[in-house]
């Protein structure tokens, strides 16, 4: 082993092509997911600064923007008109997300147009399942949740990604699709979802803050990697075709762990509260928030991530 003089580190690091030369990771773009919100009207969103509410005729807008950008993939979220204890909008044929994918199907063949398959923006509770007794029901709202996907993907959906963390629910819905000749649907399992601090901006988006309680009796507690496997093996099993983890940041060590795990791809989600700090501290001029989410972002990949949700997707578009 030769060390100093002989070594010199820094002998690739003297100019932009040498150390271009011998970078490791790269961002690009054709990775990144853009998450977009659909709701009955277009708002603007003082908490999720950039990440407007849009109506279907805007979000179709929007998507043109992204698309002649190069942006590839989205992933919708939707505000209903009204919220119910059985979340009818989530699987309404008529709902806010069947209706934005049936305008966007169409236009934009080549787009990637994935859903988040949950329950909480359409609860009047703000829960992610049916509550009975008091308690999030794990069993029934597992159909709940199916139907969702089967609606989604009748409306045009190309990936269903379920973020409810109920138990079982990639097989309720590789099921219900498989019964339906979906069996070419892939499904996203947010398998590693923990009940996190950092989703704070996004339930103010999407409206969906817990009437009561919280989202622990579901989500994961942050403190626990080993239970983070099992989920996903559970997932796999039940089969999940990607796995996500989220948030990203915070849970850097997750990802590498179950990248070297499990062989299926893997996503981060960099969440509304990890874009939020970065954007708040710009604003102040604290920090450089083009610098500072393109290193987060690398960083999410160099822990293993494949494929990365965020909402700097749209950014990403221009700076890369
Ligand atoms: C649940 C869902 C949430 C997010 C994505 N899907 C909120 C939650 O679990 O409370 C959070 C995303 C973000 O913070 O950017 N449907």
């Amino acid at each position: 082993m030769s060390d100093f003089p002989e070594v010199r580190l820094r002998r690739f690091r003297r100019n932009p092509s040498l150390r271009a030369l011998v970078r490791e990771t790269r961002l690009s773009l054709d990775q990144f997911v853009m998450p977009l919100f659909v709701a009955p009207e277009s708002l603007g969103n003082e908490q999720l600064p950039g990440m407007a509410r849009y109506s279907v005729d805007d979000v179709v807008r929007e998507v043109e923007e992204l698309v002649r950008l190069g942006v590839q993939a989205v992933i919708l979220f939707g505000i209903p008109e009204e919220k119910d204890e059985q979340a009818t909008g989530a699987w309404d044929d008529d709902g806010i997300v069947q209706r934005a994918l049936r305008a966007l199907r169409p236009r934009f063949p080549e787009l990637v147009l994935m859903t988040d398959v949950c329950l909480c923006e359409y609860t009047s509770h703000g829960h992610c399942g049916v509550i009975v007794d008091g308690e999030v029901h794990n069993d029934q709202s597992l159909e709940l949740l199916a139907r969702t996907a089967v609606s989604h993907v009748e409306a045009g959906a190309d990936v269903v990604a379920p973020s409810d963390m109920m138990d079982g629910r990639v097989r309720a819905i590789r099921e219900a699709l498989d019964d339906r000749s979906y069996e070419t649907t892939p499904i996203l399992a947010y398998s590693a979802k923990y009940a996190s601090a950092f989703y704070g901006p996004f339930r103010e988006a999407a409206d969906s803050t817990p009437a009561f309680g919280d989202r622990r009796g579901y989500q994961m507690d942050p403190a626990n990697v080993r239970e983070a496997l099992r989920e996903t093996e559970l997932d796999i099993d039940e089969g999940a075709d990607a796995i996500m983890i989220k948030p990203a940041l915070p849970y850097l060590d997750v990802i590498r762990a179950v990248r070297e795990s499990f062989d299926v791809p893997v996503a981060a989600y960099n969440v509304s509260g990890e874009y939020a700090m970065v954007k708040a501290a710009a604003q102040q001029g604290w920090l450089e928030e083009r610098a500072a989410a393109l290193e987060s972002l690398i960083a999410i990949k160099r822990a293993g991530a494949d494929l990365i949700v965020s909402y700097w997707t749209k950014d990403l578009a221009q700076w890369l």
